[in-house]
């Protein structure tokens, strides 16, 4: 019998792992979780009910997940700040690694996949590029929403979020011993698609 497919991303933010991560699991039909997400959602839902960050976390719904505000500048900055809280990160685990270890196998992406939720998994993937290219990115996308907001908010945002995100004591953002690198910094989105399939295809054949 084969064993489930568990396809991990991790990365900083803006590296492309999203994309990359659903589009994967489209090919191999398999159900996708961005983790990112439930840092968002805690961070955000603490803000708004001035709660503790950790029982915020017990409280995430479905339906915030779809929340349009998670998507925002400050929701990425309130994640990055409530993921160095162990007990945030304690309430959101089992979660994950129930949705990762299910029977149909799945792809996760986010920033501690491949190192504590599911160090199993069949294939990993750190994806990257340089703060610049991923501030860009993160720009485009943020100006639709904040047409006032500058690159260079953007790229400082990005350095004080990986500073913090690698150098928190509890699942600090850090490529798995086993994970293979992929640096999209002069990859194209078309590009970059073709580059993790071609990672993902070796590890995993056609399935
Ligand atoms: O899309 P982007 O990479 O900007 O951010 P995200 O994946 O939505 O994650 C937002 C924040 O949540 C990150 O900066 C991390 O601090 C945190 N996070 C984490 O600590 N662990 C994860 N598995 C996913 C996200
Ligand atoms: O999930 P993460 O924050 O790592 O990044 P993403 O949301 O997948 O990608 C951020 C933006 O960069 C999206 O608009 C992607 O289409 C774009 N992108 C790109 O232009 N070129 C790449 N090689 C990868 C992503």
């Amino acid at each position: 019998m084969t064993q489930p497919l568990i396809i991990a991303f991790d990365g900083p933010a803006a590296s492309g792992k999203g994309t990359l991560a659903s589009v994967i699991a489209a090919d191999y039909s398999l159900p996708f979780l961005d983790t990112g997400l439930l840092y968002r959602a805690a961070g955000h839902l603490a803000h708004v009910l001035g709660i503790d960050p950790a029982q915020a976390a017990q409280r995430i719904t479905p339906e915030l997940l779809n929340d349009e505000a998670l998507r925002g500048r400050e929701a990425g900055e309130r994640a990055s700040q409530v993921a160095a809280i162990p007990a945030v990160r304690a309430a959101l685990k089992q979660f994950q690694i129930d949705f990762a270890h299910q029977p149909s196998g799945a792809v996760l992406d986010g920033r501690d996949i491949g190192t504590v939720i599911a160090p199993d998994a069949t294939v990993k993937l750190f994806v990257t590029a340089t703060p610049e290219i991923r501030a860009e990115r993160r720009w485009k996308q943020l100006v639709k929403l904040n047409p006032a907001l500058t690159f260079d908010e953007v790229l400082s945002d990005i350095r004080i979020r990986d500073a913090r995100d690698s150098g928190r004591a509890d699942a600090p953002l850090e490529k798995a011993g086993d994970a293979l690198l992929l640096d999209t910094s002069d990859l194209g989105i078309e590009a970059a698609i073709a580059a993790a399939r071609s990672l993902v295809k070796d590890r995993c054949g056609d399935n």
